[in-house]
């Protein structure tokens, strides 16, 4: 059948997991999480005790570490030198830290090239959720979505998916994250030009799958 590449960007807790896995799930996709690959190198990272204010030293571990994605958008996998990280990857050092490993750019040439390795393997029918998907890792992508929400939204969405109580500190630590990631030299968060931006402040969730759905079904 004919390529479907699905990038799905934005800043962090916009809804692009839940939105991907949806719009991969309704169009019979794969579905592929960047942003989990770039989490399970800092929790293999954290486990080696690399120093994380190094990127040389960050950049020299990297190269060791092995990791491996499912594309099952119902049961999406990650495993990082064979151990399943899938919940580890969602502690507060791995997110606190995250944003530090992607801004080595040797780091990230590693990860693309998995990720379009990917890509390929999936015969170019995938939904690919990150920050620089429709920009650097697939800028051929057949739709790119640029997935933006309020800080407020963002953070209570955020705050209810931790069971943290604390809306205000998941909108700062969100806003910091956001801003390494918006601010790094190697492909940092930016819309791509031919993106098409949705604002889900306003939508639930099943409305923003749908709005993808039926703009890839009618282009
Ligand atoms: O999407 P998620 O919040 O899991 O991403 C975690 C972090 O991984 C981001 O804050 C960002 O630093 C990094 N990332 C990235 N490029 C991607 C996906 C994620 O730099 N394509």
């Amino acid at each position: 059948s004919t390529s479907l590449v699905v990038a799905v960007d934005g800043p962090s807790g916009s809804g692009k997991s839940s939105t991907a896995r949806g719009v991969a799930d309704r169009l019979g996709l794969a579905y592929l999480d960047t942003g989990a690959m770039y989490r399970a190198m800092t929790w293999a990272l954290l486990r080696a005790g690399t120093d994380l204010s190094d990127p040389d030293a960050i950049a020299a571990a990297a190269r060791g570490i092995h990791l491996e994605s499912g594309v099952d958008p119902l049961d999406p996998t990650i495993y990082a030198d064979g151990v399943d990280v899938a919940e580890a990857i969602r502690g507060e050092n791995v997110t606190a830290a995250v944003s530090y490993v992607a801004a080595v750019p040797s780091v990230r040439e590693q990860l693309v090239a998995m990720q379009r390795q990917s890509i390929a393997d999936n015969g170019d029918r995938i939904v690919v959720e990150g920050r620089d998907i429709g920009s650097t890792v697939a800028p051929d992508a057949d739709f790119k979505i640029y997935l933006v929400a309020d800080p407020a939204a963002r953070a209570a969405r955020r705050a209810a998916e931790d069971g943290s109580a604390d809306a205000l500190a998941t909108e700062q630590a969100l806003a910091k994250r956001d801003e390494i990631d918006s601010n790094r030299a190697a492909s940092p968060l930016a819309m791509a030009d031919d993106a098409v931006l949705v604002d889900s402040t306003y939508m639930t969730l099943e409305e923003v799958i749908a709005t993808i759905v039926d703009m890839v079904e009618q282009p």
